[in-house]
């Protein structure tokens, strides 16, 4: 079924999920290269850079930040943990905080251009932060839904000072999803979840820039945590468009890493996909801690058409992972280090070849679930900080350990 863009809706009466349908005309790498730096609206967004791979809006209708334009990080010592080459693209580093703002420029663009009234979210976090920030932008009124006392307090803080309205669900992610779900086909609000295939549009950037920075030259696998499973489907789109569009020759491979405590895509994929069932997920990294993922069949389609994977790690392998990154200067959230925890499972069970070239997303910002990961550094590293009065025999011993 073919749906008309300004007909709003996030299913076909199949039941099935929507994809946008692009007509892209000719595109040269040339042609995204030469916007690089670019100061005006709204090319200057790295989302809106490849204008061409992305749904039609008027100039004045795009809300942009402007999101993206995110640096790509690669340090030999997590190569060595790693154990092949890394490369991390931190989406952390987006206006809000995660790679949602990508995705968000698109959907709210969309809700402004349908003359939406007000927008919704159901949220593990992130999302709920940036629908209140491009909402806010918009002047389009918003509200969120999210899993009582399971989401990062400072996520729970910038969401409220973005100035929405936030309604607590008793019970988990899945279950404040099911809520909006249900909010907005009977009030007719506009749904800015990964549902949405205008949201998926805009994170298809997330690749696109990051081949950019690596000068087109190709990864052997792309790696990415999977949660709602938006970000793996909008990747697998984003190849299939770049293929057919030239501007890359064959398909990276694509794997996918749950967190142990919630992996329902990892124990379809066991079965080859025979079986899903979801289940009642738990994990750390709150960001992925989702049971039932709404975008499962697009993200299925992904992995096979790649010759991807999909795996696991459990909570302390993500938060080795995360001491990792952050230890260098990178830094990032707990569900970004899934990434690396799952490369390194992939390269000691052969399944990625030492020597290969990985690119990861690092989909959050250090400064969220600060609560789990202190505890992680004063429990396994001793960093428990030190307070001392103000006199110089209290300065010399604080020092003595470390000097
Ligand atoms: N990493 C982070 C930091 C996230 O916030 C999310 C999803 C994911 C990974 C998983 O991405 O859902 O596309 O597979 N966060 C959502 C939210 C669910 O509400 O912020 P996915």
């Amino acid at each position: 079924m073919t749906y008309a863009p300004e007909d709003v809706r996030t299913s076909c009466d199949c039941g099935g999920l929507l994809e946008v349908d692009l007509a892209i005309p000719p595109v040269t790498r040339e042609l995204f290269d030469g916007r690089l730096g670019a100061v005006d609206h709204p090319l200057r967004s790295g989302v809106w850079r490849f204008r061409e791979l992305m749904p039609n809006f008027p100039d004045d209708v795009i809300v942009s930040k402007p999101e993206g334009n995110t640096n790509l990080y690669n340090d030999q010592r997590l190569s060595d943990y790693a154990g092949t080459d890394v490369w991390f693209k931190h989406e952390g580093e987006n206006p809000t905080g995660s790679f949602k703002d990508r995705g968000m420029t698109v959907g709210i663009s969309h809700a402004r251009w349908t003359n939406a009234t007000m927008v919704a979210c159901a949220s593990t976090g992130n999302t709920s932060a940036a629908v209140a920030a491009y909402a806010a932008t918009a002047g389009i009124p918003s509200v969120v839904f999210i899993p009582e006392g399971k989401i990062s307090a400072a996520k729970l803080g910038q969401t409220i000072a973005y100035g929405t309205t936030i309604i607590q669900v008793r019970g988990d992610f899945d279950a404040a999803m099911t809520m909006v779900r249900e909010a907005t086909s009977r009030y007719g609000i506009y749904l800015l979840n990964s549902l949405n295939p205008f949201r998926l549009e805009g994170q298809k950037s997330i690749v696109l820039e990051a081949l950019q920075q690596l000068h087109w030259q190709l990864p052997d696998w792309i790696v990415v945590p999977g949660g709602n499973l938006g970000n793996t489907s909008a990747l697998g789109k984003a190849l299939r468009e770049a293929l057919a569009a030239g501007l890359i020759e064959s398909m990276p491979r694509i794997a996918v890493v749950q967190a142990a405590g919630a992996a329902p895509f990892y124990r379809a994929w066991q079965t080859r996909f025979a079986e899903y069932s979801p289940i009642a997920a738990s994990t750390v990294a709150s960001a992925i801690q989702i049971g039932d993922p709404v975008n499962y069949t697009k993200a299925r389609r992904v992995v096979l058409d790649s010759e991807g994977t999909v795996t696991s790690v459990d909570d302390d392998a993500i938060l080795a992972a995360k001491a990792m990154i952050d230890r260098v200067g990178i830094g990032c959230e707990p569900a970004s280090a899934a990434g690396l925890a799952g490369i390194r499972r992939l390269i000691s069970e052969g399944v990625i070849q030492q020597g290969e070239r990985v690119l990861t997303y690092l989909t959050g910002n250090l400064l969220k679930d600060t609560e789990a990961s202190a505890d992680y550094y004063i429990t396994n590293a001793g960093a428990q900080p030190v307070v001392i009065d103000p006199t110089l025999e209290a300065l010399d011993r604080a020092l003595a350990n470390i000097l």
